[in-house]
Order: structure tokens, then sequence, then C-alpha cells
């Protein structure tokens, strides 16, 4: 068997576009894989996958279990992990224990954590310690209580100098990119002028080098909607049919037939 090498940083920070999904289980980062420069292990996977109210709920053990899997399914893409709420704002010491765990634990290449300044510290010592760190910032989901609706971010006086700030911050500390969500486009276009690392945006601008969407979402496999949401497919509907037909086909004896039994 031939192993390809994952994409590295390096070639990210080259690249003038960057494809970047979410992967949480084997079947979609198989698929993925062959067209992500970067798969996302999101903590998006607790609302989407285990019907949480919010990515708080989200714990170190169900990032690290997704995170192998992800790992273990792909050999293209560049693997960050999201570190879950409180596993890294407070000490920059627990912050480094953590992230040695899911990349040592997972094998993943990055982890990401939300905020700017407010943890610019902690990011420091993480990258001072070898670890590579996606950003997050703009409006940011482990900052929302649960089941309250996203503000679009940026429109405020203050907003708009923190993703200024916040960029510069990011940038100047060393993380390799930096996801930018439901935030302005005015807001966001002014303040990429400066700024020379790869931004991903979600919600933000087109011109974010790099776009993300949650991979479920964009299937059409969520109810989740908003307006920097595009559906590529609908595979609710398709499944929908497809199980249909299943549930017929038995209750009218056409499944299984001579071709899905042994002689
Ligand atoms: O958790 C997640 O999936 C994310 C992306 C939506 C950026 O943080």
């Amino acid at each position: 068997m031939i192993l390809k090498k994952r994409i590295s940083i390096n070639k990210i920070k080259k690249k003038k576009k960057i494809v970047c999904l979410t992967a949480y289980t084997k079947p979609i980062a198989e698929i993925a894989d062959k067209f992500a420069d970067i798969l996302l292990v999101g903590d998006s996977l607790g609302p989407v996958l285990y019907g949480f109210d919010s990515t708080r709920e989200v714990d170190l053990k169900l990032m690290i279990n997704h995170a192998k899997a992800v790992v273990r399914s792909t050999q293209n893409s560049l693997i960050v992990v999201d570190m879950p709420y409180g596993t890294y704002e407070f000490s920059r010491e627990k912050a480094y224990d953590n992230a040695k765990q899911i990349i040592d634990s997972t094998g993943a290449d990055a982890v990401k954590v939300e905020g700017g300044i407010e943890i610019i510290n902690n990011i420091k010592f993480l990258i001072k310690k070898r670890i590579n760190v996606m950003g997050h910032i703009g409006m940011l989901p482990q900052k929302m209580g649960k089941m309250e609706t996203p503000k679009i971010y940026g429109k405020k006086d203050s907003e708009k100098k923190k993703i200024n700030y916040d960029l510069q911050v990011l940038e100047s500390s060393g993380v390799f990119a930096i996801v930018i969500e439901a935030t302005s486009s005015k807001v966001v276009d002014e303040a990429l002028k400066n700024i020379k690392i790869p931004t991903i945006g979600i919600g933000a601008s087109n011109k974010c080098r790099g776009q993300i969407l949650v991979t479920e979402d964009l299937l059409g496999l969520t109810t989740f909607n908003a307006k920097f949401l595009k559906k590529f497919t609908n595979l609710s509907k398709k499944i929908n049919t497809a199980l249909k037909k299943y549930s017929k086909e038995i209750k009218s004896g056409q499944f299984p037939d001579k071709t899905n039994m042994y002689k």
C-alpha cells in the first residue's frame, strides 16, 4: 500500500485558495479527504452528531475519539482538532497538557482554539512548545449560551476594533491560519488588508483565502440554516426516499430476493 504524505502547513500557507471541511467520522472523512486541504474535527460534532444544545457540552475524550477515526481514515488533508470549551482558556500549562494529549493520542497535525487577545498568552505558550495552532475569531460558538441565536459579529465599533486587533495579535503569535466566523464582510475585508497568513471564512468574506462549512450542513443532512450556508445537495431527502423504499420492499416481500440470499 502506498501511503501519501499529508499536505504540510507550509504548503497550505502558500495556497491562494484553501478548501476546508469538517469531518467527524470515517465515512465522511474518507470522501472529504479527496477534496479538502484541511479537515477540521470541529466541536460542532456535539450539536450535529449528538444533539447537544451547545458545543460547550463536548469534552476532550469525545474529541479525541472522533479525531482518531478521522486521522485513521485519511492520508492527504491536514487534520485540525478543536480544543473543547474549558480545556485551554484558564491556564497555559493545562492548555498545553490537553493540546499535547490531543496531538499525541490522535496523530492530528494541529489544534484550533476560539478567541483572540484574551487567550493570547496560552496560544503563545502552545506555539513555543511546538504545537501547531489555528485561531478562531468573530462569532464564537463556545461563548454562546444554550440555544442562543448567533448574531453577526462586527456591527459594533468595539467589535470592528477587536477583529482588527485579534487578527494582528494572532498573526504575530505564530498561528498558521485563522477562522473568521459570521462577521460583517466589510469589516473583514478592511481588516484583511494587513494580514498575510491564511484566513478561513465561514460567513465572513470571499476575500478569505479559505472557506469552511460543516460538511453535514452543506450536504443537507441537518436542519441548520444561515445566510452563509449553501446546501450543495439534500441528502436527508435522498435518505428518506431510500429508507421508505427499504421499508416498502420488506413489507411487500420484494426484499430480500434470491440475489441477496446464500444458496
Ligand atoms: O466546530 C466547528 O465545526 C467549527 C467550524 C464551523 C469553523 O469551529
